[in-house]
């Protein structure tokens, strides 16, 4: 089998791992949580990292940073993996999904325009926008911010599939108060980024899932550029417990720490994101330059800003399955993209935005085996099969 996209170990996980296990810093304390939180922020140019337990657990604590609670409505992609919205359902609040742009599979900034005008109008104001960055290429933020700042929504990011993605000089931010962050380093986000992911909402989420980019095992980080916020994250993602030996507390917290262990995987696979990205760059213009030949359409990147080609993914019309059939018999690990969260039930109720366009990348979409040590034999094996399809 030539699988879709797993973990490559093959720095100082080991190295790092074993450090843990000798000076007996196994769970939520230890050098390596700080040190993790340090470096992500670099990698990304955001101020501040906070570690937590998975990508989801960073959304949800995203969202009460908001101030989102009961009775809220707050927007979301309907082409997503549903842990963004699920942490909109934790806090009370109820999703409005909306649809996709073509030139990014991201919102649609024309449709959250009109959604937060709606709520405006009803006398019920949409809380946040959750933003998501899917497969790894940026959202079409500067549009989304602006009509954010004009009806009172706060701006969160789903960034955990695009860590490395962002956005160049040429991309447009007029109007828009941006945060302050620092140009993430050359080799790690691209030579022409000047702006990462995750830094533009109040708080971003990324994911360090076994598919992911990097990956802990499980595990996630929160973004920020206001220490206070910071702190809250921190403070709240550790039980709420004030300092002290004493059991103090003054909210209700949560258990979402990241482990010494995790954080030591993130710090031994943070050293190779760079050649993670450049691996994944190869991977994507393979496919890229099959769907041309193919007539397939492949996921395109808006103006201005630079995919960090997570999960290549394209659309190959309405016989998908059977394709992606014929791929995992033939020992090709394939699958489809999401399909609409309007049509899984936890969703199915709630208000739409749109859905033309997510119908179609849930009926087309695919994804092929991208992960960042497949052999050029395997991938010609598999550029082969498609092509002959
Ligand atoms: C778009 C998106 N959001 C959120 C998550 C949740 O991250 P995690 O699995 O780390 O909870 C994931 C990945 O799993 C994702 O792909």
């Amino acid at each position: 089998m030539i699988p879709l996209c797993v973990p490559v170990l093959r720095g100082n996980e080991s190295r790092y791992l074993n450090e843990c296990l000798t000076t007996n810093f196994v769970s939520s304390v230890g050098p390596f949580v700080d040190r993790f939180e340090r470096e992500f922020a670099v990698a990304t140019g955001a101020p501040l990292g906070v570690a937590c337990v998975n990508g989801t657990a960073g959304l949800h604590l995203a969202l009460r940073e908001a101030g989102v609670g009961p009775g809220d409505r707050v927007l979301v992609s309907d082409f997503t993996f549903i842990a963004s919205a699920n942490p909109i359902i934790y806090q009370g609040a109820q999703p409005v999904l909306i649809d996709s742009e073509e030139h990014s599979w991201n919102l649609d900034p024309a449709l959250v325009e009109q959604a937060l005008a709606d709520g405006v109008r009803q006398g019920r104001p949409i809380k946040a926008v959750m933003a998501v960055h899917i497969l790894g290429q940026p959202a079409d933020l500067a549009p989304i911010a602006r009509a954010c700042a004009r009806h009172g929504a706060v701006l969160v990011e789903d960034a955990a599939e695009a860590l490395g993605a962002g956005y160049t000089a040429a991309y447009d931010w007029s109007g828009v108060t941006l945060p302050p962050c620092a140009v993430p380093p050359v080799g790690t986000n691209g030579a022409d980024v000047v702006r990462g992911v995750g830094t533009v909402g109040l708080v971003s989420a990324f994911s360090f899932n076994g598919n992911k980019l990097i990956t802990t095992g499980g595990g996630g980080m929160m973004t920020t550029s206001d220490p206070a916020i910071a702190k809250h994250l921190k403070h709240i993602s550790t039980q709420a417990k004030l300092p002290g030996v004493a059991f103090i507390h003054d909210e209700a917290g949560f258990n979402y720490r990241l482990t010494n262990l995790a954080a030591a995987m993130g710090v031994a696979q943070l050293e190779q994101v760079g050649d993670f990205l450049a691996a994944k760059a190869r991977i994507a213009a393979r496919y890229a330059a099959l769907c041309q030949r193919k007539g397939w359409v492949f996921h395109p990147q808006l103006p201005g800003t630079r995919t960090s080609n997570w999960q290549p993914s394209f659309l190959v019309g309405t016989r998908r399955d059977a394709l992606i059939e014929h791929l995992n018999k033939t020992g090709i690990g394939a699958r489809p993209l999401w399909f609409p969260l309007a049509r899984q039930k936890p969703f199915a109720g709630c208000t739409r935005y749109g859905g033309a366009v997510a119908d179609r990348l849930g009926a087309e979409g695919i994804t092929c085996p991208c992960s960042v040590n497949v052999s050029d034999a395997d991938l010609d094996q598999v550029i082969a099969t498609l092509e002959s399809w």
